[in-house]
């Protein structure tokens, strides 16, 4: 957090949106009130001083989104309104898409301090493809209602010193081409307007001509009307403002130079951007718009532009965020209906629900416990048809060995009985061819003329 001093933070007195619903109550509360003359001084004349004393020592919190492509002076710009230098180096350009860097810093002026926070869109306009650029910007806005929205619906809350990042002015950077907006700037300008106040700004504005510029900014305007952009008009409902606020409504959208640079010019120090062929002086209002918008940004319009951002913006996210999870003022015969009422409606409905949903289920689980009960009798019975048929085809092989083994016993029966028999045959047969053989011996001894075969 840097805490530096800067000039032209004054006008902030009342903070937030908080002080037109009170405005409202008190108008309803004093309808039909009497009017009385007071006799002496009471001392509730003190309040707006009271008021003033309050925000003074709360501090205010300022956020600004600057969207434009790379290199169009946004960070030069910022430095150059608030007097200060805040950031370092430039923002690098490595990643694929357009993301989002905020930077917190804390300003004093006078005894008043401001919580300024600034947010670029890094990368905005690098791609080939810039149909998705506006999204991440989109995005962080939510990103930052949404917070908001949360510590709001918060039983405990802690508003009175919540950090509020909501955005509240989205200054929107146009290259000085001097043709016409680019696809790029209307699309992303359509995307934010419901979101975020739009004050467009041609950057760069020392790059075109005098000529040039005004009909730059007539066709800027006719194209922002031509499609239905809605940029911040700064407000003429107040008198004290009206004349001002009026004329800068037709100058926009302001053409800025930016610089931190100063320059000895006649005898004074000032901000300028010196060329080989002269000076642009950034407040000299005949060379650029930029303090026509420093005074409708931080000097005549700052309050505004928090009060717009809470009553109009946030409050547009706040309804349709509530009306997507159910939240209605009005029953269907466009009766009120209160919160509680519709919290009980909504509980109702989805207890309902549940139920519906638990009787489902638990048919479902009948079900599929039946599918499973007769898938497994199913397979039970199969298992069952299979042991028969096994078993039945088990006996009849075992019939089969039991024959085939009779019959292999029968006929080893009567091999051995063959056997026997052949040799019984053998042994009588060898009997015999002995006693021939020895009765021829005997008769040979006898007759030895007998020759021998
Ligand atoms: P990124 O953060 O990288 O997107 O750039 P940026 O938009 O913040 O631009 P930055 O302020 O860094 O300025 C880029 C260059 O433009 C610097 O060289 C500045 O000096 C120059 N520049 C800034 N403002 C102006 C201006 O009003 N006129 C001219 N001619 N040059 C400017
Ligand atoms: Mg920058």
């Amino acid at each position: 957090m840097h805490s530096v001093p800067v000039a032209g933070i004054r006008q902030l007195l009342v903070s937030g949106g908080s002080t037109m619903a009170a405005a409202e109550v008190a108008r309803q509360m004093s309808e039909g009130a009497r009017n009385l003359s007071l006799s002496g001084h009471v001392g509730f004349d003190s309040m707006p001083d009271q008021l003033v004393n309050k925000s003074v020592c709360q501090g205010f919190c300022f956020n600004i989104l600057c969207v434009g492509e790379t290199g169009l002076g946004k960070s030069t710009l910022m430095d150059t309104l608030f007097n200060t230098r805040f950031e370092g180096d430039p923002a690098a350009h490595n990643q694929p898409g357009v993301h989002i860097k905020s930077n917190n810093y804390e300003l004093q002026e006078s005894n008043v301090r401001l919580k300024l926070s600034i947010v670029n869109s890094v990368g905005f306009g690098d791609q080939i493809n810039k149909e998705e650029s506006y999204k991440s910007i989109v995005e962080f806005i939510d990103a930052q209602f949404e917070a908001y929205l949360q510590e709001e619906l918060k039983i405990k809350r802690t508003l009175h010193n919540y950090h509020d990042s909501r955005i509240h002015v989205c200054l929107y950077f146009i290259a000085p081409t001097g043709h016409s907006l680019k696809s790029l700037d209307l699309v992303t300008m359509k995307k934010l307007d419901s979101k975020v106040n739009i004050i467009p700004i041609i950057a760069k504005a020392d790059s075109i001509s005098k000529n040039e510029l005004q009909k730059f900014k007539i066709k800027i305007m006719s194209e922002l009307v031509s499609n239905g952009v809605q940029i911040y008009q700064f407000p003429t409902d107040d008198e004290t403002v009206a004349e001002i606020n009026g004329t800068m409504n037709a100058h926009l959208p302001f053409a800025v130079v930016g610089s931190t640079e100063e320059i000895k010019i006649g005898n004074k120090m000032m901000k300028a951007r010196q060329y080989p062929w002269g000076t642009v002086q950034v407040e000299n209002e005949s060379h650029c718009d930029f303090v026509k918008l420093r005074e409708m940004l931080i000097r005549v319009n700052m309050e505004d532009l928090r009060e717009q951002t809470h009553t109009r913006h946030y409050e547009l996210y706040r309804r349709c965020k509530l009306e997507e999870m159910g939240f209605k003022d009005t029953d269907p015969d466009n009766k009120p209906f209160s919160l509680q009422e519709t919290y009980e409606a909504k509980r109702n409905e989805f207890l309902g629900e549940l139920q519906k949903k638990e009787e489902e289920m638990r048919q479902m689980f009948v079900m599929r416990v039946k599918e499973k009960e007769s898938e497994l009798k199913e397979a039970e019975k199969e298992l069952h048809d299979k042991f028969d048929r096994l078993k039945k085809l088990h006996q009849d092989e075992k019939k089969k060995l039991e024959d085939k083994k009779k019959s292999l016993d029968d006929e080893i029966n009567a091999f051995k009985q063959r056997k026997t028999a052949a040799e019984l045959l053998q042994s009588q047969a060898q009997q015999s061819g002995s006693q021939q053989t020895l009765k021829r011996e005997k008769e040979r001894k006898n007759n030895p003329w007998l020759c021998t075969e």
